[in-house]
């Protein structure tokens, strides 16, 4: 079995998986949301602070487990570098105790990996990953091959979300708040420019949306409740808009059989649906992750982690670090 530990930004998670069945054995999250909403995003210091007192409560948990362990995995990039520390050093710990061998994982490979969590994996696959950090097509050839076609030359997906949603003071995470204000709204009533409609690139920027839904939200009644859902289903359609935009220039590009959105933004019902549709013209097959593994969670990072067992990725004690960015 491994052991793997997610803690890149404010959810604490750790899971159990079977190496050979890929049956995941235990996992458990524990969100920070509620700490973090009254600043309308995440403290990273608080974030930090407490990783350090949920991290050692859930292992007490899966202790049950350390007889069985072959390896310890952990999130050690792309994200918070103060909350990457807390998982990185409870992974050593258990490494050095244990004597066990350190898998180091790569929080968006992670992503991808939810896909397959219970399951095989299927490459190549192409893959929208739609997060708070990150907003990028990824085309997965392999365990061993996987590269960044187009990213966000500014904010991200989620990060859009969240912003409008603060803009509105409903609340942190902005994204499930926004989709369901948006439900009820007007989706026609205010025109926001998809941006980058007319570039060729393909590349992502959500600076110019959320600029244009605060000038908007000036103009409005903040007291009007119809007001907002009308923002928040005008403001989504040209966020997802925009996705569909550039995955169609890539569709068109490249022909490919198998698509898939992973990522805490892609539990987005509207998103999934009218991807469903651009796949389907396409004869794509659309795939996404069970909503409860779409945001962060230590079972996809667990399942990359067999991959990586079974490859002899391992890395050395001094060579495993935090890093913000990621290096692939
Ligand atoms: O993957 P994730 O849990 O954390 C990162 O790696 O960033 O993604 C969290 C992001 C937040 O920005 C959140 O607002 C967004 O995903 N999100 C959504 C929805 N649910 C979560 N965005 C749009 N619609 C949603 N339903
Ligand atoms: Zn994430």
């Amino acid at each position: 079995m491994i052991l793997s530990i997610e803690s890149s930004c404010d959810d604490s998670s750790i899971a159990i998986t079977e190496i050979e069945t890929k049956k995941l054995l235990f996992h458990k999250k524990i969100s920070q949301e509620t700490e973090h909403e009254r600043y309308g995003g995440v403290v990273p210091e608080l974030a930090a602070r407490l990783h350090a007192v949920t991290l050692p409560k859930i292992l007490e948990e899966a202790k049950i487990y350390f007889k069985d362990l072959k390896a310890i995995a952990v999130t050690n990039e792309p994200g918070l570098s103060v909350t990457l520390i807390e998982g990185i050093t409870m992974a050593k710990a258990l490494s050095i105790s244990l004597n066990l061998p350190l898998i180091a994982v790569n929080h968006l490979k992670g992503h991808i990996y939810s896909l397959f969590i219970e399951k095989e994996t299927l490459f190549p696959l192409t893959v929208l990953l739609v997060s708070g950090g990150h907003t990028q097509i990824i085309e997965a050839k392999s365990y061993k091959n996987m590269h960044t076609v187009a990213s966000t030359m500014d904010d991200s997906f989620g990060e859009s979300f969240d912003k409008v949603a603060k803009m509105l003071n409903l609340g942190y995470p902005g994204g499930p708040i926004v989709e369901k204000m948006a439900k009820e709204g007007d989706e026609e009533r205010f025109p926001f420019t998809v941006p980058l409609s007319n570039s060729p690139k393909l590349a992502f920027s959500y600076s110019g949306i959320k600029n244009q839904v605060r000038l908007q939200i000036e103009k409005i009644d903040k007291n009007s409740k119809k007001d907002i859902a009308d923002i928040c289903a005008s403001f989504q359609k040209a966020a997802v808009s925009h996705l569909i935009q550039k995955c169609r220039k890539y569709f068109k590009r490249n022909e490919i059989k198998n698509f898939a959105i992973v990522g805490g933004a892609s539990a987005n019902l509207y998103l999934r649906e009218k991807f469903l549709s651009l796949c389907n013209e396409f004869h794509i097959k659309l795939h996404t992750a069970p909503l409860k593994y779409c945001s962060d969670n230590a079972a996809m990072i667990g399942r990359y982690a067999i991959d990586a067992y079974k490859n002899g990725d391992f890395t050395a004690l001094e060579d495993l670090k935090a890093s913000p960015r990621s290096t692939f």
